[in-house]
């Protein structure tokens, strides 16, 4: 996906994929992680999303990566909080409280950008890139993630023949090849959750899962 299509999205609102509520698999498994307060989590391709807030209440220091500034801009606002903004680099940084937002291209962090992260946190990031970006996408976390980390990752898995994406279906083949290098993964939950999605009941697909993985460094 290119910038345009994402900046297209947010400019006409079409952010179907913003939920109104913190994640439920967010809710329930981040624990597992053992995180501790005063950590610093990493979400990449962030968008505006509640659970930036939810992970800041437990304690957290939360970075997150999001190309456009609308919604960078957008959880500043619903957040109620007056950020600072600086440049730094090919970013555009905006601070406030627990919250570091950095706006613009997750491929251009650095090792040294995320050098304080712990964990991870990924709700629809990778199933919202093509399949040559996804594979982009993990090894560019990999590569500039502390040796020592974590990730709670949530994909979807469905008949990908029936419609296009994103997001995109994420095969259990496909997330276990994509961090093979220097994660252990574990699924810790699945869902078939197509009765409740319109979008989807209407390209005829027969189930659409979502799935919960923990990762962890090796
Ligand atoms: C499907 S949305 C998910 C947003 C968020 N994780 C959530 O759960 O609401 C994907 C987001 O990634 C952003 N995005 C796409 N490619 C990106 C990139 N290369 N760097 C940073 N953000 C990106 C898009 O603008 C969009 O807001």
């Amino acid at each position: 996906m290119h910038e345009a299509f994402w900046q297209e999205r947010w400019a006409r609102e079409q952010i179907g994929f913003h939920q109104d509520q913190v994640n439920a698999y967010l809710l329930r498994h981040w624990s597992m992680l053992g995180i501790s307060q005063g950590q610093q989590v990493l979400v990449p391709l962030c968008g505006k999303s509640l659970d930036l807030a939810w992970l800041a209440r437990q304690g957290h220091a939360v970075l997150g990566v999001e190309l456009a500034e609308k919604a960078v801009q957008a959880f500043f606002h619903e957040q109620r909080l007056q950020p600072q903004v600086r440049e730094n680099g090919a970013f555009r940084v905006y601070t406030a409280g627990a919250f570091a937002l950095w706006c613009g291209d997750f491929f251009a962090l650095s090792a040294e950008d995320v050098a304080g992260c712990q964990a991870f946190y990924d709700r629809a990031a990778l199933i919202a890139l093509p399949v040559a970006m996804r594979e982009r996408y993990a090894a560019h976390l990999r590569s500039i993630l502390p040796a020592s980390c974590q990730g709670l990752l949530i994909t979807l898995q469905y008949d990908q023949s029936k419609m296009d994406g994103p997001p995109f279906s994420v095969s259990d083949v496909e997330v276990r090849e994509r961090f093979s290098q220097g994660w252990k993964v574990c699924e810790v939950q699945r869902e078939d959750v197509l009765a409740g999605e319109w979008k989807f009941i209407r390209h005829d697909l027969r189930a659409l899962d979502e799935v919960v993985y923990h990762l962890r460094s090796e």
